[in-house]
């Protein structure tokens, strides 16, 4: 039997037969809260599908381990209980028939104890994480949505993950919140609460939360909106997504981040989406149809835009645009256009990036306060990246003009006990004083130094320079900084230590910048002061809690 059709049959065969008969699909009817699934980094990434009465209830891509797994990732499955779902898996089969249900994540009595977890910033409990999103404060929590790969350490298949805080510091972590779709994957956004019923998505009292987000498809970015009546827990997508396609306008396949808030003297909603080479400006009323208005170029991805008052005083304000790198310009705003007049500017450098700030805060609480992605790896753990500390901005006036400052806001105070305070101290004496505080794994050490000489001087933990002063570069950590007082000789450093990273206040937040910490190999030295201070005028040491116990 040598004709050609037969000699194909017998191809596809070989080569498929032996697939088709191994992948079977694997159904499980769900009774627990969660599916736990096997990862190994080795295996290639492929298309995994739950199927719920032969409709696609949702599709991801995954590493699933066909051998021992590296770590295992988590479904929550709280929507599904009672279903039969059917799991396709377009990889390799072994890993299938390892996926468990059970209303515990695996890893959980370990959970935040694991050896590289941050124990005062927020990270999440399985999987990657990079922009902060739609924060904002609503009846008593503030909510941070975060950009998130459920299913791996790396960057992937990207949702809005979800956290909530009574203060801004202990955190929890909530189901997540918008997933890919079939338009594409959710990329950074924002959100309000529509208390006029604007968009008309308001259900008697309840006013809606509604986010703004970027779906992402290999083809284009275009803008979309979710809205929520259960302060952020379940959304429903519009159905007339999407508001924004402006790919052809630009040419430009970046068109991405809409920032959205309410601007009240013109009583109209503006958007700030970051289009291929700057921010532009749209205006709406009702948050379905938006009207282009205005670009300002220069600007890279994430945008932020707000009022802030200068030197406290709310009577004189000036707005503050920036982009994901956070570099800023200071100027005017009409509602429909920023007008620079000073920048750029730069408050911030290190691991931050798309850093974002509440929106809607109490009227009696109009702080603006920002949180940065840390990027930071954690390494060999379940998880990846961080969030920096919260942190306050304000605008001041120096003698260079206006600069913001940021602060980690007063609620990180809870986390720190202060248990060593001396002033006017030999730089000798002063590393006799830290010896002790060695073997603390998180800490928080503040200090003021005076240099002898108009060279370097500063703080190093391990060999590490968590401060790095030299006057004759007039850099800090390598960074050009000049304190307002430039004569003084002086700096004042606020260092936050946690297990994986460094953040390091500098003057009041003139200038702060966040660093892996990374101890040098086979260096003892622990906490020393080295170079030429002259003298220690102030050291503070701190012990730090965990913010999951
Ligand atoms: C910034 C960014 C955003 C985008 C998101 C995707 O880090 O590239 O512009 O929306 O990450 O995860």
């Amino acid at each position: 039997m040598k004709s050609p059709v037969k000699l194909i049959i017998l191809l596809v065969l070989t080569c498929f037969g032996s697939r088709l008969l191994y992948a079977q699909p694997l159904s499980i009817t769900i009774t627990k809260r969660y599916l736990n699934l096997p990862i190994s980094q080795t295996q290639k990434r492929e298309a995994m599908q739950f199927m719920v009465n032969d409709k696609q209830e949702r599709s991801f891509k995954i590493r699933l381990a066909a051998g021992e797994p590296d770590y295992w990732v988590f479904c929550d499955m709280s929507a599904l209980q009672g279903k039969t779902i059917t799991i396709r898996y377009d990889g390799d089969q072994a890993g299938l028939t390892k996926i468990y249900q059970a209303d515990k994540i695996a890893g959980q009595d370990s959970l935040y104890r694991e050896k590289n977890r941050p124990q005062y910033h927020f990270s999440t409990r399985r999987g990657w994480i990079n922009d902060p999103n739609g924060m904002i404060y609503y009846a008593g929590e503030y909510h941070l949505f975060y950009q998130h790969n459920p299913y791996e350490r790396e960057w992937e298949n990207m949702s809005w993950g979800h956290a909530v805080s009574r203060d801004m510091i202990h955190w929890e972590e909530l189901p997540t919140a918008l997933s890919p779709d079939s338009l594409g994957t959710m990329f950074s956004g924002s959100t309000v609460i529509d208390y006029t019923n604007t968009a008309g998505f308001n259900q008697g009292n309840t006013p809606a939360m509604i986010a703004f987000y970027t779906v992402d498809n290999p083809e284009k970015q275009i803008q979309c909106m979710a809205y929520s009546l259960d302060k952020g827990r379940t959304w429903t997508k519009y159905a007339k997504n999407p508001l924004i396609d402006s790919k052809a306008k630009w040419n430009s396949k970046d068109t991405r981040d809409p920032r959205v808030f309410w601007y009240t003297p013109g009583k109209h909603w503006v958007m700030v989406l970051n289009e291929r080479d700057g921010h532009s400006i749209y205006t709406s009323k009702n948050m379905k149809e938006w009207k282009f208005e205005s670009h300002v170029t220069g600007f890279w991805e994430c945008p932020d835009l707000f009022e802030l008052p200068i030197d406290g005083d709310t009577k004189k304000t000036k707005w503050v645009m920036y982009g994901a790198s956070a570099t800023y310009m200071i100027g005017s705003f009409d509602g429909k256009t920023f007008t620079p007049e000073s920048g750029k500017h730069y408050y911030v450098t290190g691991t931050i990036y798309a850093a974002q700030t509440f929106t809607n805060m109490p009227q009696t609480d109009p702080r603006r306060i920002q949180i940065g992605w840390g990027r930071v790896p954690q390494p060999g753990m379940p998880f990846n990246h961080m969030m920096l500390l919260p942190t306050e901005l304000k605008l001041h006036t120096t003698k260079n003009g206006l600069r913001l400052t940021s602060v980690p806001v007063k609620e990180t105070e809870q986390l720190f006990e202060k248990v060593q305070q001396a002033a006017s101290l030999s730089a000798a004496d002063a590393n006799e004083k830290v010896k002790s505080f060695n073997q603390l794994d998180q800490f928080r050490v503040r200090t003021t130094l005076k240099l002898s000489h108009a060279t370097s001087a500063g703080l190093s933990l391990f060999g590490q320079r968590l401060l790095d002063y030299d006057m004759n570069g007039n850099r800090v950590n390598g960074v050009f900084y000049s304190p307002e007082n430039m004569t003084s000789m002086e700096i004042t450093a606020d260092i936050y230590v946690d297990r994986t990273s460094i953040e390091v206040f500098i003057d009041g937040g003139a200038y702060s910048y966040s660093l892996e910490r990374k101890p040098v190999a086979g260096n003892t030295e622990g906490l020393r002061f080295w170079g030429t201070p002259s003298e220690v005028k102030n050291l503070e040491v701190y012990t730090a809690k965990s913010i999951w116990k």
